[in-house]
């Protein structure tokens, strides 16, 4: 599914997303690795995959609803349905934080979900979060440029082509993760 492009250190891995589906099974993946309370930040341009990658998340956790583009409203809540086995995971709390001033407006939403027993995505969190936020997971989605003639840029088409998505664990919430099994 995803091939390891290079590791910079244990907490650092960058992967190439030769397609949507690639990127959502990097979602699934992701999600194994997830629980209650943690904090995803998704950094990328206009059609970088971001939400792609959250319907990977929200289709690993099971929870209900369809994950879209949480466009027209701050945050989007997706509550656990039970897995096979009877048992729940957390449930998924989707943010645009195009809409947002800063995490701390998170809780004065006044949400149904609580943030503790929820994973929360952020779309567009670069520089909101990181204050707020001791523990998180970064991920920057990029559309490579360049290698085409012409206005026949096919980073110009935002349905087309590979992205690579880096991911970098911060805080020791995730002292020990290794992320490089991501890439396997
Ligand atoms: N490798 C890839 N990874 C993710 N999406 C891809 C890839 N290749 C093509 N696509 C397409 O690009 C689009 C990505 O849209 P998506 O809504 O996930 O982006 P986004 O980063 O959430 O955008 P926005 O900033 O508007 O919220 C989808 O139409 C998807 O099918
Ligand atoms: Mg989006």
């Amino acid at each position: 599914m995803t091939e390891p492009v290079s590791t910079t250190t244990s907490t650092d891995i960058t992967l190439r997303l030769p397609d949507a589906d690639a990127t959502r099974a990097l979602g699934t993946a992701i999600a194994g690795l997830l629980r209650a309370g943690d904090l995803v930040i998704l950094t990328g341009d206009l059609g970088a995959g971001k939400t792609t990658l959250t319907q990977g998340i929200g289709a690993a956790l099971n929870v209900r609803g369809q994950v879209a583009s949480p466009t027209f409203i701050v945050a989007r809540e997706h509550p656990p349905l039970p897995h096979a086995d009877g048992t729940r995971g957390p449930g998924l709390v989707h943010v645009d934080a195009y809409r947002l001033g800063g995490l701390g407006e998170l809780d004065a939403l006044d949400l149904d979900s609580s943030l503790a027993d929820s994973v929360t995505v952020v779309e567009w969190g670069r520089g909101l979060a990181e204050a707020l936020a001791e523990d998180r997971l970064e991920i920057d989605l990029e559309r490579p440029r360049g290698g085409a003639v012409d206005g026949d840029d096919p980073a110009d088409d935002p349905e087309a082509g590979t992205r690579t998505a880096t991911l970098r664990a911060v805080g020791p919430r995730w002292a020990g993760v290794d992320l490089r099994t991501l890439g396997a």
